[in-house]
């Protein structure tokens, strides 16, 4: 599939940076874009030397403004939950790809545009970007999972202010109530995340993923559940030859070597 609205760059030690580029609407995701998105998700999903995905707009003003208004399916309801469930594949292959994602929010993330920032694993902000979902004011509501992630990251009570305000917040605000991790100048926003992914880097790859479905997993079920789930995959990392390497390692104070093993 060839990429027309975003830029795919993978660097040596498989960091995967990808920018959404439409400019004309603000990055807006059309039909096209979310295609383009899932193909490159399962590009970094599917490439073992890729370690992980920052997320980014181009430009100075969006990271993304929406879902793209133009698009969407209003006035038939078998079409729009299709599109709706499109949407929400999309944001479930990206947090369920077993390596890390960082949203690197560098303006607007409306709507869609928070969804997809809801569905990595970090967030960071740059100080002009502008959270919310402002699709009551167009009739509607979030569709692409905004009803069931933030509320999940920033509790009930905030999550429906927004959701039912459809007022954005800015970000030292979304830093307030942990909707972003950081919040930096946009001139350091993409370095920063970078580095931020790269922390995971020299960890053992197994760990990494082994956490992500964890958390994740764990928060789609009752406790005693989840930690049943963590003793198993507690277990299954434990036995590995990175469990050995890594506790070997600190008591010979030297820095462990991981192989994914
Ligand atoms: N879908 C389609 N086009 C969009 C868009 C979206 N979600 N968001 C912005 N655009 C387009 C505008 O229509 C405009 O196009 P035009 O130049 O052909 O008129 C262009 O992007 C620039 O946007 P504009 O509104 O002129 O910029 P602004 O600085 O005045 O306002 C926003 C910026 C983000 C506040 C405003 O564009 C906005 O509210 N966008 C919609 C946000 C939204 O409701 N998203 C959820 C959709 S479900």
């Amino acid at each position: 599939m060839s990429w027309n609205f975003i830029v795919f760059q993978a660097s040596e030690d498989g960091l995967a940076t990808v920018t959404i580029d439409r400019p004309d609407t603000l990055n807006a995701l059309n039909a096209a874009v979310i295609a383009e998105l899932d193909d490159a998700f399962r590009r970094v999903e599917n490439d073992a030397s890729l370690r992980g995905i920052v997320i980014t707009g181009a430009g100075r003003k969006a990271f993304v403004a929406g879902a793209d208004i133009r698009e969407l399916p209003v006035g038939n309801a078998a079409q729009a939950r299709n599109y709706a469930l499109r949407g929400q594949d999309l944001m479930r292959r990206l947090e369920r790809m077993g390596k890390p994602s960082v949203a690197a929010i560098n303006g607007f993330a409306l709507g869609g545009g928070l969804e997809l920032a809801l569905a990595c694993t970090l967030r960071v902000a740059s100080a002009n970007a502008s959270l919310g979902l402002p699709e009551i004011k167009l009739g509607i509501m979030p569709g692409y999972g905004g009803t069931q992630r933030l509320p999940r990251l920033v509790g009930r009570g905030r999550a429906l202010e927004m959701l039912l305000t459809g007022e954005p917040v800015d970000a030292a605000e979304a830093y307030r109530i942990g909707l972003v991790n950081y919040v930096v100048p946009q001139s350091e926003l993409l370095a920063f995340s970078q580095a931020l992914l790269r922390k995971t880097f020299d960890k053992t790859r197994l760990g990494v993923a082994a956490i992500l479905d964890a958390v994740n997993t764990g928060l789609e079920c009752g406790l005693q559940e989840s930690l049943r789930y963590e003793a198993a995959a507690f277990a299954a990392l434990a036995a590995g030859e990175d469990a050995l390497e890594g506790t070997r390692a600190f008591l010979e104070k030297r820095t462990p070597v991981f192989k994914g093993k």
